[in-house]
C-alpha cells in the first residue's frame, strides 16, 4: 500500500496525482503553500513550499511513513530571454531545481526507511526542446531532467526508483494560453505517470508531442529547430 505525498496538489496536475492516489487506495499528504485552499475529502493536508528549507524539514519530519514522493509543484514565466532579468530564471531554478533537491534530500532517509520507494519527478517536453516564451522555464526544465537523472543514479543505492514524467501542453492554469484542441487532460496524465511508478519505468512520455521531441534528439540542432536545418 502507497504512502504518497504530491506537492502542489491544490490545482491542476498535483490535483490530480493526489486524486489518483486515493481512488487507488494510497494514504495521500496532499501538500500547498497554502493548506487552506485544498480541497481533496480523504487527504491529509499539509503546508508546503518547496523553496522554504524550514518548511520542507517540517514535512518530511511529519510525513514519515512516505514510500512516494511526486515533485509536482512548479511555475512558468513567459520571457524574452535577451532583455528579461537573469533573476527571473533565479525563481523559476529555485522551483525546479533547487525545490525539487532539496524535497528529494529531506524526504530520501523516509523513503530509505520505508522499503525504498520510488520518486515521480514532473519534467517536461521543454527540458529537451526550447521554445522562446518559454526560455527561462525550458532551461530550468532542462537542469531538472539533469538533475532527475543524478538523483536515479544516487538514489538506486537505497533501492529507490525514480520516474521521470515528460508532457507537452496539459489544460491547467499554467497552460490556460494554448486552444483547447492542443493540451491534454492533467487527470490522464497522472493514470499514466502512477502507472508508470508502478511498473518501475524510469521514464514516461505522456503524450504524442513528448515522443515525436524525444525520438528528435538524436538528430541534434537540426530535427529539433528545423529552421537551422539547412544551416
Ligand atoms: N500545464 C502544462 O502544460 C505543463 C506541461 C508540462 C509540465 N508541466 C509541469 O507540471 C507541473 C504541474 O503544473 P500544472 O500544470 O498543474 O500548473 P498549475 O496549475 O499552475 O499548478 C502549479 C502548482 O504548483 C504549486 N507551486 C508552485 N510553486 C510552489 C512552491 N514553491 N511550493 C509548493 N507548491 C508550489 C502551485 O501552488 P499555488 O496554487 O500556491 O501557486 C500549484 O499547486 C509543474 O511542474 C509544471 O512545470 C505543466
Amino acid at each position: 500500500m502507497t504512502v504518497a505525498l504530491v506537492t502542489g496538489s491544490n490545482r491542476g496536475l498535483g490535483r490530480e496525482f493526489a486524486t489518483e492516489l486515493l481512488a487507488r487506495g494510497a494514504t495521500v499528504y496532499a501538500t500547498a503553500r497554502d493548506p487552506e485552499k485544498l480541497d481533496l475529502p480523504g487527504a491529509i493536508p499539509l503546508r508546503l513550499d518547496i523553496t522554504d528549507p524550514a518548511s520542507v524539514a517540517a514535512a518530511a519530519a511529519r510525513a514519515t511513513d512516505v514510500d512516494l514522493l511526486v515533485n509536482n509543484a512548479g511555475t512558468a514565466e513567459f520571457v524574452e530571454p535577451l532583455t528579461t532579468d537573469p533573476q527571473v530564471l533565479a525563481g523559476l531554478l529555485d522551483t525546479h531545481v533547487f525545490g525539487t533537491l532539496r524535497t528529494t534530500q529531506a524526504f530520501a532517509p523516509v523513503l530509505a526507511r520505508n522499503g525504498g520507494g520510488a520518486v515521480l519527478n514532473v519534467l517536461s517536453v521543454l527540458s529537451w526542446v526550447s521554445a522562446e516564451p518559454l526560455a527561462y522555464y525550458a532551461a530550468a526544465k532542462a537542469a531538472a531532467w539533469s538533475l532527475t537523472n543524478a538523483l536515479r543514479l544516487s538514489l538506486a543505492g537505497q533501492g529507490t526508483a525514480v520516474t521521470a514524467l515528460h508532457v507537452g501542453y496539459m489544460d491547467t492554469d499554467m497552460a490556460a494560453h494554448v486552444a483547447p484542441g492542443d493540451k491534454i487532460s492533467p487527470a490522464a496524465v497522472a493514470k499514466l505517470a502512477l502507472d508508470g511508478v508502478a511498473a518501475g519505468d524510469p521514464e514516461v512520455l505522456a503524450d504524442e508531442l513528448s515522443r515525436n521531441v524525444r525520438q528528435g534528439l538524436a538528430g541534434g540542432v537540426p530535427a529539433l529547430y528545423p529552421q537551422f536545418a539547412g544551416a
